[in-house]
């Protein structure tokens, strides 16, 4: 039996190539959407591909009257839990790929999900060069005591830091928090200047057109510098193969749990 999904934000630039992405499998089949704009549509119509005769709602709350074994978030940061929740109460596992939710949201989904006894895998960033950015930092955090984060994006993106830079910074918490030398507290100017601090680590949001999303992130250790860096193109080709891997595999596991790696081998 394919795996059923319902896919909110099936219209916007990354949900669309995912849409797309799902047309083309066997083992997996779209039956809602969500987009305001094309609420009464057939999906397939919308995109243009006839191989996706899924409704489209208006809102997540109608497309879960469908059933459904994975509930993907693609649309904005304002109403993402909120969607995330009620997919987990009618007992889908979710898949989140969307940015600006926060530690404390992460784990009022954490504790649904366990009580559920469902999946929840939310990817800051579903490519697998991304997923490489956040292994490779990971490895140097356990050498080199300080650093910080630089996260680049298009100028119209609402929310900061982006979801790859928060992952980012959430997991190398778990490694060790960087101390920098003149306490961000007793910066002499405009605090603000120093970034902000996301769980440990300083971040400098920036939001210039021409930038996609990049995230920079700086080691340093006396007379020596590391920076790792990911940039994203302009299509949102990259991040569908993740999304698709995601909603194979959240079944498989209970409560929230942050990253690609969770269901990806990477070895070591
Ligand atoms: N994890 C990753 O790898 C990854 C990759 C790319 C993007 N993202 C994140 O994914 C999110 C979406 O990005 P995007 O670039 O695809 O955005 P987008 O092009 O603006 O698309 C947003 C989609 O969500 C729908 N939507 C927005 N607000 C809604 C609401 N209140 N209720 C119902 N539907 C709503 C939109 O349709 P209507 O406007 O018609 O409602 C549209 O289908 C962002 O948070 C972005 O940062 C993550």
């Amino acid at each position: 039996m394919p795996i059923k999904v319902c896919l909110a934000g099936a219209t916007g630039w990354a949900g669309s190539a995912l849409a797309r992405g799902i047309a083309r499998t066997a083992d997996l089949t779209l039956v809602a959407a969500v987009s305001r704009a094309h609420a009464g549509r057939a999906l397939g119509e919308v995109l243009g591909e006839s191989r996706l005769d899924c409704p489209v709602y208006a809102s997540a709350t109608e497309a879960l009257a469908h059933e459904c074994d994975v509930f993907v978030e693609y649309t904005a940061p304002a109403v993402a839990k909120a969607n995330i929740l009620a997919a987990l109460e009618r007992g889908a596992h979710a898949v989140v790929g969307t940015s600006g939710l926060t530690t404390d949201d992460f784990e009022e989904i954490d504790s649904v999900a366990r009580f559920q006894n469902r999946g929840v895998l939310a990817a800051g960033n579903f490519a697998l060069t991304a997923v490489l950015l956040m292994k490779f930092a990971e490895l140097a955090a356990r050498f080199v005591p300080y650093w910080e984060i630089i996260d680049y994006a298009h100028d119209d993106k609402p929310d900061a830091p982006s979801g790859t830079v928060r992952e980012l910074a959430a997991r190398l918490s778990k490694v060790r928090t960087p101390e920098p030398t003149v306490p961000i507290d007793r910066t002499v100017g405009p605090r603000e200047s120093r970034g902000a601090t996301v769980s440990g680590s300083q971040v400098h949001s920036v939001r210039v057109p021409g930038y996609v999303i990049s995230a920079e992130i700086v080691f340093g250790m006396p007379d020596q510098r590391l920076s790792i860096r990911h940039d994203s193109g302009t299509s949102a080709v990259p991040y569908v193969e993740g999304a698709l891997l995601a909603i194979r595999k959240v079944s498989t596991l209970v409560g929230l749990h942050r990253g690609l790696d969770s269901v990806l081998d990477l070895g070591g």
